[in-house]
This record gives structure tokens, C-alpha cells and sequence, in this order.
């Protein structure tokens, strides 16, 4: 999915843009407490157009040497969302491992499923990926459902798999096998 794909509501998935730096900024800002549970500590610059820049820069270089794949979810000018496959390896692996979030105003109306479900697509027709890995923390049981709903399947718990909101935290990892779904 290199295009633009209707979500609902008006929210639609795009592939991250070079100018989405301030939005992004503003985006993290706003939903700093929202994350705060989820993701990796994140130091003052984080919020930062500077730094958003710098970041879309290495994400969109990334995506040319074919190593990660960054979209986002937008309402108009704002980004209200991302959705990534990291860590693509190619080979005889051909797997991605998948992170999201949807903007803490948004949640609860299918957009991170809709989002989850066009990225396999895409994962599948366009990426030529055979294989999506994704991790969520034991508790993150709406994290759990998005995943199950899109066709992944539990894997097992990895003890202090990632460092989140400062401490090597166990997650539950899911997969899922693209060319079944
Ligand atoms: C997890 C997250 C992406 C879900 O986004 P969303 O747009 O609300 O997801 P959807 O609306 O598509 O689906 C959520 C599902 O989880 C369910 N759910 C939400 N919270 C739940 C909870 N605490 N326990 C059980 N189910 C829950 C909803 O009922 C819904 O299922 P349903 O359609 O069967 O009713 C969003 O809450 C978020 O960004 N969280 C913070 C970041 C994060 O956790 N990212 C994922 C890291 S692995």
C-alpha cells in the first residue's frame, strides 16, 4: 500500500511524508500520556519538531533500503497515528515486526484494526513479506484484540523482552503467516 487507504471517520492510512514532521511533534505531544505506559522512555527533544524531522528522515531512508516500512494515520493535517513494520529481513525469514498506535482521542473505533488489517495487506502484496511478528505487554489486552481480530496468533511470553517506560518489561509475543491471511 504505497497510497492513501480510507479508514473511517475521515481518518485515513498514508505512507509517512517528509513534511510530517511538525504534525508528528505535535502528535506525540499530545498523546504523551496516552503512550507513556507503552513505549520507551522518551527524553525532552522527543517532542521536538527538530527531532521528529530527524526521525521521519532516517524512517524514510530506512524505507528505501527496504528496511522498515513507516504509515501513518491522518485527520486532515493532523496525525492522529503510525503504524510500522521494523526490522524487515528478506532471505529465507522475509518477516517484519509490527508496532502502532492510535491517538488517545480515537481509540475504540476500529481504526487500529483497520489500520493493522491494510498493513498485512500490504505486508503481503507489496513488501513480499512471508511473515508479521508483533509483541504487546501482558496487560495491553486492547493491543491483544487488535491483534487477534487481524489473524495473529499467540506465540508465548518473552521474559524482559523490551525496555518500556523504563524497565525490561515481558511481552507477549503473536505472529502471524501473511500468504494464509
Ligand atoms: C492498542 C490501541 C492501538 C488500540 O487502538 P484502537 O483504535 O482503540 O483499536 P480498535 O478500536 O481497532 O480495537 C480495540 C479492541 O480492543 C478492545 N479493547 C480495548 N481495550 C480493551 C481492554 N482493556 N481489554 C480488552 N479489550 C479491550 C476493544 O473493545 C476493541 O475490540 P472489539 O472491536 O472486539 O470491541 C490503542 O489503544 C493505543 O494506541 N494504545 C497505546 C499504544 C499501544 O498500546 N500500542 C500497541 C503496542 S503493542
Amino acid at each position: 500500500m504505497t497510497g492513501t487507504a480510507e479508514l473511517s471517520g475521515g481518518v485515513v492510512l498514508r505512507p509517512l511524508a517528509p513534511d510530517d514532521a511538525e504534525a508528528l511533534a505535535q502528535a506525540y505531544t499530545r498523546n504523551r500520556d496516552h503512550l507513556r505506559r507503552w513505549e520507551p522512555r522518551r527524553a525532552e527533544e522527543f517532542f521536538t519538531t527538530s527531532t521528529q524531522a530527524r526521525r521521519v528522515r532516517d524512517m524514510l531512508q530506512a524505507r528505501d533500503e527496504g528496511r522498515m516500512f513507516p504509515w501513518v494515520l491522518a485527520d486532515g493535517d493532523r496525525i492522529v497515528g503510525s503504524v510500522n513494520v521494523n526490522d524487515i529481513v528478506l532471505g529465507a525469514f522475509r518477516n517484519g515486526h509490527l508496532g502502532y498506535w492510535v491517538d488517545g482521542a480515537l481509540t475504540g473505533r476500529g481504526l487500529a484494526t483497520a489500520a493493522v488489517r491494510e498493513v498485512c495487506r500490504a505486508a503481503t502484496e507489496s513488501l513480499g513479506l512471508h511473515r508479521l511478528q508483533a509483541g504487546t505487554l501482558l496487560g495491553n489486552h486492547g493491543s491483544q484484540r487488535v491483534l487477534r481480530k487481524c489473524g495473529f496468533t499467540e506465540i508465548g511470553v518473552a521474559a524482559q523482552y523490551l525496555l518500556i517506560d523504563g524497565a525490561w518489561r515481558d511481552h507477549l509475543l503473536f505472529q502471524k503467516i501473511l500468504h494464509d491471511g
